[in-house]
């Protein structure tokens, strides 16, 4: 089947208790492991591309990627789309370049001028044929995405009392709000968090009020979490032991996760972790292999260990394996 929007999924995960995964894509391994674990899992799947990444890779390169991804798996649902669209004018390179679905990122402007750029990328998105889907965001999150950086301490929690004005005014398909995650591996600063008994940062509890709040103002509606990966300790552990210096990396624990894909949230993005697995496994090949030099051979693990993570939060987190039949 070819690349659809987000719409069915969304319906489906809301009406069904699930979030759809959207990992974040810069090359051909990521999008193979990916979409490889996806169609063994049944899974419905978002494939997303950040302005960093069409710098990085090219946008035609990244499209064609995900058209052969499309091809190898014919049975599963596949978005492509634009993460953290930074103004109209790539929003609508990217609708007229083939992605199904944008982000427009207008969350650190001005109130009114987040509505009135979000509004114009909708008009545009709708309008198109076909129909491709917007999701727009409320509130901000710390951490680093492409040029802009919030500090920990300068984000801003999703206010519950603008969510119907914005999605009424704009007309958004989905909306990302800010409840306590953020970008990057270092999600939480140490003096936030407690320690368990293995020394391990154990950080505060995303405000799970805000999202009933919102979700109370705006049922039926889907709900994006950004900055949701969790940052595996095995592969901390892999990178820092491989010559890579990463202290106190820490993520969103995945129970939180599941809970609040069991609500009103229907898409989870996960970039970070498949850095960590794509990182921590080639840093350990090289420290055990010092002789190679072939990239196929430190690419193929990394490829590998891409795909059983994606497969875990399939299964475990996102609760959306076998469901990419109710999807079509
Ligand atoms: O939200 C940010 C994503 O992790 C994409 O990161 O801008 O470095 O490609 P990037
Ligand atoms: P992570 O950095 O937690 O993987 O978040 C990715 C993201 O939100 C992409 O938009
Ligand atoms: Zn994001």
């Amino acid at each position: 089947m070819p690349l659809v929007n987000s719409k069915k999924m969304f319906e489906q995960a809301y009406k069904n208790g699930y979030a759809i995964g959207a990992f974040n894509v810069n090359n051909m391994e990521i999008v193979q492991g990916i979409t490889e674990a996806c169609k063994e899992e049944k899974a419905p799947v978002i494939l997303q591309v950040s302005k960093g990444a069409r710098a990085y890779a090219n946008h035609t390169y990244l499209v064609k990627l995900v058209e052969a991804a499309v091809k190898e798996c014919p049975d599963i649902p596949i978005v492509l789309h634009l993460d953290h669209g930074p103004d109209f004018e790539t929003c609508k390179a990217c609708i007229d370049g083939g992605f199904t679905s944008v982000m427009i990122d207008g969350s650190s402007l001005p109130y009114e001028e987040n509505v009135a750029v979000t509004k114009k990328v909708v008009e545009y998105a709708h309008n198109h044929v076909p129909y491709v889907t917007v999701e727009g965001e409320l509130g901000t999150l710390a951490g680093i995405e492409d040029d802009v950086q919030v500090e920990h301490g300068a984000e801003s929690y999703t206010r519950p009392e603008e969510v119907i004005d914005f999605v009424t005014r704009t007309g958004v398909d989905s909306l990302a709000i800010a409840i306590g995650t953020s970008h990057g591996a270092y999600k939480f600063k140490p003096e936030q968090c407690t320690r368990n008994k293995d020394g391990v940062l154990v950080p505060p509890p995303l405000r799970f009020d805000i999202l009933e709040e919102v979700s109370k103002k705006l049922p039926g509606f889907p709900i994006v979490l950004h900055g949701s990966s969790s940052v595996p300790q095995e592969y901390v552990k892999m990178v820092n032991e491989n010559g890579g210096k990463m202290p106190d990396a820490v993520g969103v624990p995945e129970e939180q996760l599941r809970e609040a894909s069991k609500l009103s949230v229907c898409k989870i993005n996960i970039d970070s972790d498949l850095r960590l697995a794509m990182t921590g496994t080639i840093r350990k090949f090289f420290n055990d292999h010092p002789e190679k030099f072939d990239p196929r051979e430190y690419l193929k693990p990394a490829r590998a260990n891409i795909k059983e993570l994606v497969r875990h939060k399939l299964k475990d987190v996102l609760g959306c394996a076998g469901k990419a039949e109710e999807c079509l």
